[in-house]
């Protein structure tokens, strides 16, 4: 009888057990009154006795091995959980049981959009859209930047290719398009803000993006002054990052207001630093452009406004790269 064999066949039969039947079926054949290791001590009365020393000991330490890795075995063996997916309780709730789906969220994008049209509709903003694809005349025509503007060169827009002649189209730039929508189907009193994607081809980088989102604000009436547009870009601006926040205008130059400016945020860091952020622009609509969508500049004055959404969104989460509202990287949409 070899015992090296024994000890090798124990081993391996030991390390397949998978349950608490194998273990018992284990203990028969190896540990039992008639298993492997008795039958091995009936084997040393046989032997000469020159070897029996040797033997004996041998089958001595494989005996207390085998014992205490076996009891160690079926003590494991007796706690573990049946392989996943092995057994199925049907009496189980489902729910528990199963993984439910994650819900998701809104993309941060959109819940920007929503917390910026519902502060300006408790400011009695009603919410307009228009198209993306737009032709030259709503995009840059209307809004009386002339033919010969830098803001019309091919290499800033994305124009289509159209049959010769035909109205040229394109991605709308800027939501300012949005305006010329609204006074086009609708007579004064105006009040609407306008979120939505524009297109510009710059190159990618943490603060460029081919297509971005925009939100437009106009409001026409009678008596419409430069103090009503400082006060709601103020409001706003309160509402939006908080009361302590401070705005300024400088003085700035669009075709489609006049007087024009840009507006900034003066923001407060946890190191006790302040910085004016630039937010976007604005001004008193331009008389031209009411020509353009028949509205009588004699009686009515308005207000226009435009800011990045993505801008307002990193100054208000610390984003420090535009690139992540587009990567849908679920670990970064996550947190919002
Ligand atoms: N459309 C301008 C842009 O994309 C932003 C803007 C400036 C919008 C002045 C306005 C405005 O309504 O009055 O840069």
């Amino acid at each position: 009888m070899n015992l090296d064999e024994l000890a090798q066949s124990a081993a391996a039969e030991l390390a397949g057990l998978k349950s608490p039947d194998d273990a018992e079926r284990f203990r028969i054949k190896y540990l039992g009154t008639k298993g492997l290791l008795k039958q091995a001590s009936d084997h040393l009365r046989t032997i000469p006795a020159d070897q029996k020393r040797a033997f004996g000991q041998q089958l001595n330490v494989l005996k207390n091995e085998l014992t205490s890795k076996f009891e160690a075995a079926r003590k494991e063996l007796a706690t573990a959980k049946p392989a996943a997916g092995s057994l199925t309780d049907v009496t189980e709730p489902g729910c528990l049981k199963f993984d439910r789906y994650q819900p998701g969220s809104l993309h941060l994008i959109n819940q920007t959009i929503e917390s910026l049209t519902d502060l300006f509709s408790k400011m009695g903003f009603a919410v307009a859209g228009g198209p993306e694809l737009e032709d030259e005349f709503h995009n840059f025509d209307a809004l009386n930047v002339p033919a010969t503007h830098p803001a019309r060169d091919p290499l800033d827009n994305f124009y289509l290719e159209r049959p010769s002649g035909a109205q040229p189209f394109m991605l709308r730039s800027q939501t300012s398009s949005v305006q010329i929508r609204v006074m086009e189907r609708s007579k004064p009193p105006i009040r609407i803000v306008a979120p939505g994607r524009v297109y510009r081809p710059d190159t990618v980088d943490a603060t460029h993006s081919f297509m971005f989102h925009q939100l437009e604000g106009l409001v026409v009436d009678t008596d419409v002054t430069m103090v009503d547009l400082k006060t709601c870009i103020d409001q706003f601006a309160r509402g939006f990052f908080g009361s302590d926040v401070q705005t300024r205008f400088r003085p700035s130059y669009f075709p489609f207001t006049e007087p024009s400016a840009e507006f900034d945020v003066l923001f407060h860091y946890p190191d006790g630093s302040t910085r004016w952020i630039e937010l976007g622009g604005c001004g008193m609509v331009d008389p031209a452009v009411f020509a353009k969508v028949g509205i009588d500049p004699e009686i009515y004055t308005g207000f226009a406004f435009g800011l990045g959404i993505e801008r307002v969104a990193m100054r208000r989460h610390g984003i420090g790269d535009i690139r992540a509202f587009y990567e849908n990287d679920v670990r970064f949409l996550s947190q919002f």
